[in-house]
């Protein structure tokens, strides 16, 4: 349990948030079936990311630690081994499922597994494709949840996937396991998600192609590159700090080397039309990404705004903060067509609202998001985070302008993202 009170002080200075964490994931396990040598610099030593380490060094990859870099001796998309125990992925949602994608091309067995929030998130929607592609997949409740078995085969056979939801973590496991096969292979959303693993997979020098919301594997796809990758800070951490300098009376923060992807950056369109004030300076590209700096003001006057469709994927990590920037906002925020936010690594939907709630926000569940009225006097009190690390980060900047202290429930969870977050928080506060 951890009680935060942090009324009248507000955030000022510059901070270099920790590092993206899909893109550390996809290094690692782009570098681990590549064939060169791959350096990358400010990797994120979160949970997620370094159980995704830990496990390609149980599968065998060559990985040389250096702490300030990692250093991968990739030896192709054949060289992975069978590991001698289970695989235990933590709370990773997209270490399970991209895992998945790329096991399912090796010719053994292997048994993923994660912790009690992971095992109760569903897998089919991978399992699905991956079964259509040949591979052997089993879990509980006939492959819906971890603990996961994955039997690969050497050769898989092409797909043409039309996924039902737009996500990255089904769209990047479907294209890691296509690099298993020489047929065709393609997936279409209903929407674009994060499209980290096809620009990393060019980079590495496969063929992609990108046609609207398909992306297609061309012929070649060996990856075989040397390469130096330096990680981009991550939008989703800054989020924390940029909604907390816009509700706080004398803030102003600038976020350092923040990604821009604009597959990314749907928050700072809400902000646009939400009236916060904020600048980005020094756009440049990183590594095949757009970063760039962001300064947020306190922004006074809020105004509501409405979320949904195709803008959801751009900033699904980032809602929980929104929906607490939406409290201090004029009028009635609706976030909509979210129904993922239920399977995320809490029940966003409920664990927003209901901590929103007890703090004194106006807010309601919708089956798919939820209705935000403001502006609201937030009261303090009672938060649980059900080992969601972004439900506690937002609680945790909530204390900023609450009357009384937010007491936490469980924060050691804010380590699976941003294990510094207490630290950079106690570092801005003046
Ligand atoms: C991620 C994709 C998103 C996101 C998650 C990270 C990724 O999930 O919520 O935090 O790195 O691919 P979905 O693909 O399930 O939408």
């Amino acid at each position: 349990m951890a009680v935060f009170h942090f009324k009248g002080k507000s955030l000022k200075g510059e901070l270099r948030t920790p590092s993206d964490k899909s893109i550390s994931h996809r290094a690692v396990m782009l570098a681990s079936i590549n064939q060169g040598e791959v350096v990358v610099r400010e990797f994120l030593r979160s949970e997620d990311c370094l159980n995704t380490l830990k496990a390609f060094l149980e599968l065998g990859a060559e990985i040389d630690d250096r702490e300030s870099e990692i250093v991968i001796k990739g030896k192709g998309k054949r060289s992975l081994k069978e590991p001698f125990n289970v695989i235990d992925l933590g709370n990773s949602g997209t270490s399970i499922r991209l895992i998945s994608g790329i096991l399912s091309g090796q010719p053994f067995y292997s048994v993923l597994t994660g912790d009690r929030y992971l095992r109760r998130r569903p897998m089919d929607r991978i399992a699905i494709p991956l079964r259509e592609m040949g591979a052997l997949i089993l879990g509980r409740e006939n492959g819906k949840y971890p603990p996961l078995t994955v039997v690969g085969r050497e050769k898989l056979k092409g797909i043409d996937y039309k996924s039902p939801k737009a996500s990255a973590q089904v769209k990047s496991a479907i294209l890691l396991a296509g690099l298993f096969t020489d047929e065709p292979v393609s997936v279409t959303e209903p929407a674009k998600s994060r499209d980290h693993t096809e620009r990393m997979l060019k980079a590495f020098g496969a063929d992609v192609e990108v046609e609207g919301l398909t992306v297609r594997l061309g012929r070649n796809r060996e990856l075989s590159r040397d390469l130096e990758i330096t990680v981009p800070a991550d939008i989703s951490s800054a989020a924390f700090f940029m909604v907390g300098a816009a509700i706080t009376p004398g803030s102003e923060v600038v976020l350092k080397e923040v990604i821009l992807n604009p597959t990314r950056t749907g928050i700072l369109k809400v902000f646009d039309r939400m009236g916060v004030r904020y600048e980005i300076f020094n756009k440049r590209k990183t590594s095949g990404e757009e970063v760039g700096d962001i300064a947020v003001y306190y922004s006074p006057d809020l105004r509501a705004t409405e979320i949904k469709g195709d803008e959801i994927p751009t900033l699904i990590d980032e809602l929980p903060v929104i929906a607490l920037l939406a409290t201090q906002a004029e009028g009635e925020t609706v976030i909509k067509d979210a129904a993922e936010l239920r399977v995320k690594e809490s029940d966003r939907i409920k664990s927003t609202v209901e901590n929103l709630k007890s703090i004194g926000a106006d807010a309601e569940e919708l089956s798919d998001g939820m209705v935000i009225r403001g502006k609201a006097k937030l009261k303090g009190g009672k938060v649980k985070s059900y080992g969601d690390h972004r439900i506690a980060m937002t609680f945790t900047v909530a204390s900023l302008i609450t009357e009384n202290p937010v007491e936490i429930d469980d924060t050691e969870c804010v380590s699976t993202s941003y294990p510094g977050f207490f630290k950079d928080l106690e570092r801005l506060l003046t």
